[in-house]
């Protein structure tokens, strides 16, 4: 029994100077360079919102002149969030029309517009 304990308790230790070594799974790079919500929002940005923004592509431009800020732009702004970004995008507005996207679409154009952000 006090034999167990020793070693459930030196298992633990081991554990910990592991964990100390090698860095934890969660720290490991992603498998792939993009997320999958930013690579579905980005195909969406190229089908539709390329019409009127600047989506952050490079050589890619929009077609119409309608004064409609760049993502770049918009997701370099002080104190941008996904979250301010899904909230604009289920309201609507003068002159962009009121896109009928499904939480995940919004979700996923939030993500891609962020992934324009330069980090801090
Ligand atoms: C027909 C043109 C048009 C299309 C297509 C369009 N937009 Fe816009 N968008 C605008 C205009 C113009 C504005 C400026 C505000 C306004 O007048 O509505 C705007 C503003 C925005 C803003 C707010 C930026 C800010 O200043 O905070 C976001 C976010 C946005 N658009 C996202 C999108 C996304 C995502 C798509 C594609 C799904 C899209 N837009 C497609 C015209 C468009």
């Amino acid at each position: 029994m006090k034999q167990g304990l020793a070693a459930a308790l030196s298992g633990l230790l081991l554990g910990c100077t592991d964990a100390a070594r090698a860095p934890p799974p969660e720290a490991a790079p992603p498998p792939q360079p993009v997320a999958l919500d930013v690579y579905r929002g980005s195909a969406v940005a190229q089908q539709v919102c390329v019409q009127c923004h600047d989506i952050g592509i490079k050589g890619v431009l929009p077609s119409t002149r309608v004064n409609a800020p760049g993502f770049p732009e918009v997701a370099n702004r002080g104190g941008m969030t996904a979250e301010q970004l899904k909230q604009w995008m289920r309201t609507t507005h003068p002159i962009m029309p009121t896109f009928m996207f499904n939480d995940n679409a919004v979700g996923d154009l939030a993500a891609y517009i962020m992934s324009l952000r330069r980090p801090d």
